[in-house]
């Protein structure tokens, strides 16, 4: 059984553009899919810890050598991996904020990003441990940054790249809507419903 992990990051709720479209390849995944398995989480109602001394140290410490205190601290992070390390396909709803992704995400990422569980530097060189994960990233911003000046002001893409590679996940697609008003929202949110059409069929035959 295949399993999607979806997760949504964005803080406007009712009013999100990013968060009908993850809800849309959801859906339309399912539909291909019928005995997937979804697992469901928004960052915004997570509680995500952010990393502190005590963290840090948990994440620098054997499993053998952690206390019951660095074990419970350590335990979010742990169930973020687990959800990682089950699903076959990665749905991230990601909204651009102050041209980067919205500090819940980031969160997020400072606890899945993890020396010996997600990346390793053996033999001296990093290397991701996520094997065979796809990731389909659905982007929402005011303005259009797929091209000119504004391209290089877009530090969510490159970023979310970055990342997602060195923990081994490379198979990455990026779906994008904007506007800045409800026109160009449902036009942009439109083709984005047809990009995420055509990459379904590659979602699911990706899984086996
Ligand atoms: C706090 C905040 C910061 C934002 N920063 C940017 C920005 O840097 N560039 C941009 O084009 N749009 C920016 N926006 C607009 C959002 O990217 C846009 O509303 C998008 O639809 C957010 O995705 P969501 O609707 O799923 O939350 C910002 C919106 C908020 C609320």
């Amino acid at each position: 059984m295949s399993t999607l992990l979806h997760i949504d990051s964005s803080g406007k709720s009712a009013f999100s553009v990013t968060q009908p479209l993850t809800v849309y390849f959801a859906e339309k995944w399912k539909q291909a899919n019928p005995s997937g398995k979804i697992v469901y989480r928004h960052l915004g109602e997570s509680n995500l810890q952010f990393l502190n001394a005590e963290v840090i140290t948990g994440f620098n410490t054997p499993s053998e050598k952690l206390s019951d205190e660095q074990k419970t601290l350590l335990k979010q992070s742990d169930e973020l991996l687990a959800e990682l390390e089950n699903a076959d396909v990665y749905l991230f709803g990601i909204p651009m904020y102050n041209f980067s992704v919205p500090a819940v995400f980031k969160a997020y990422l400072d606890l899945i990003v993890r020396a010996n569980k997600t990346f390793s530097f053996a033999g001296g060189a990093p290397k991701g441990l996520l094997a065979n994960k796809k990731l389909v990233v659905i982007t929402a911003s005011g303005a259009d940054y797929s091209s000119g000046p504004a391209k290089a002001m877009d530090f969510v893409e490159p970023y979310v790249r970055a990342i997602m590679t060195f923990i081994g996940v490379t198979d990455i697609t990026f779906v994008k809507a904007h506007g800045t008003n409800p026109e160009a929202i449902n036009a942009t949110s439109k083709q984005a419903k047809r990009a995420i059409d055509e990459l379904i069929p590659q979602a699911v035959a990706n899984r086996a």
